[in-house]
Order: structure tokens, then sequence, then C-alpha cells
């Protein structure tokens, strides 16, 4: 994950039925792989757990970006670590008190790898600011977090200029409605890192990346 702007397609659409094939023909064009875990609690879909991420983590070499959309991301989280999460988000709405977050983020730091926190379409970026310098990652989601395939919501772009303003360092990632176009938006907002489902798994997915990478 050396480059300025990493690109991540998001599993979440691409065709379990055949993902091992799906993600080896892109894997060098990619710079990391977007898990999407969701427990119909947090969000209303339920997707996978760590014994799959554990499956993909054996089919792929490029990190494996866990976006955790679950009720109790704390509870879960070495479960996920161990699994081969090389970066770890959980969302600060799941995270009820200033020691759960904090606690999330010692764990992952503890073993080793990367952690950063999401936040919803409707939180502020405000509630990020006693944790900033400990991330390596904001995901701000411009879709409300549940399912592939939604339109970019671009009231969220201001979160991506609050923290360059505020000197963040770390990976500002966009999740949620990227396309070619919305990619150019965020990008200029400072976005350093994109997750597409449906745009990359849509077509044609080479072609998608690089224009991603525009
Ligand atoms: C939505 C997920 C996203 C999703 C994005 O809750 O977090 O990662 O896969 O899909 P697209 O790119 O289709 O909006
Ligand atoms: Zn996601």
């Amino acid at each position: 994950m050396d480059r300025d702007l990493i690109i991540a397609p998001s599993l979440l659409s691409a065709d379990f039925s055949c993902l091992k094939r799906q993600l080896e023909a892109i894997e060098d064009i990619v710079d990391a792989w977007h898990i999407d875990v969701m427990d119909g609690h947090f969000v209303p879909n339920i997707t996978l757990g760590p014994f799959i991420v554990e499956q993909i983590s054996s089919i792929v070499s490029k990190p494996l970006d866990v976006h955790l959309m679950i009720s109790d991301p704390l509870g879960y989280a070495d479960a996920f670590l161990s699994a081969g999460a090389d970066i770890l988000t959980a969302h600060i709405e799941a995270l009820e008190s200033d020691e759960a977050i904090e606690g999330f983020i010692d764990k992952v730091k503890s073993a080793g790898k990367k952690v950063g926190l999401s936040l919803k379409p409707a939180t502020g970026p405000e509630v990020l600011l006693p944790y900033i310098e400990r991330l390596d990652m904001v995901l701000v989601m411009t879709v409300e977090p549940g399912f592939g395939g939604q339109s970019f919501m671009d009231s969220n772009v201001y979160k991506i200029v609050w923290l360059k303003d505020k000197g963040f360092d770390g990976y500002i990632a966009v999740d949620g409605g990227i396309n070619n176009d919305t990619a150019r938006v965020v990008k200029q907002a400072g976005a350093n890192f994109l997750v597409a489902g449906s745009f990359v798994f849509g077509s044609n997915p080479t072609e998608a990346i690089r224009q991603l990478r525009g």
C-alpha cells in the first residue's frame, strides 16, 4: 500500500460463486481488498464473519481492509484480527463509550494492525477529535451503510475537507457510490483511499480501476 491513492474494491459486489477467479484477475492492479462485515443488527443486512475473512486471506496477497458494520466491534475485533484483517475499522456509532473506542484502538494497534473509525452519513466528524491522532484511517460513508449499489451522498464531502483541515495524515477513505465521477469529487476534496463495489465488479473491473485512478 505504498501508492498515493489506494484503490480497494469492495467484495460485496463480487460474485462469490467464483470469488477466487474474480480476485485473482485484478489482484495486481488493486492496493487492498475491502470486506464488509454486517450483522443484521447494526445494519439491516447480514454478510460474512471471520471464517470467510480467513478463507479470503488465503486466496489473496494484498492487504485486507475489514469494515465492521456490527454492534459489538470491540467484542469481535480479536476474531477478525486473527482471521487476517490488516486494517480493521469500526463504526464510532457502535462504540458506546470513550473506553470502548480507546479499547478498540488499543486492541488493533497492539496486534500490529492499522485501525480505522467510520462515520455514518448522519455523524459529524467532530466526534473523532479525541482519537484522531491515534487513527490510521477514517472511513467516510457516502451512503447509509448496509448495501452496495446506492447513490453517492455529496453532503458528506465536507468531512474529507474537515479531516484535511485538522491535519489528519492517515488514510481518508470514502465508501459508497464511488464511480468515475464521484471519485474525482472526493479526490479533489482530499480523499486518498477509494472503496468501490458495484462500479468495479459491475462491468469491466480493470477499466473501472483505471478510471478510479484517473
Ligand atoms: C456499504 C458498504 C460498501 C459497499 C459499497 O455499506 O460499506 O463497502 O460495498 O458499494 P458501492 O461501491 O456499490 O456503493
Ligand atoms: Zn464498506
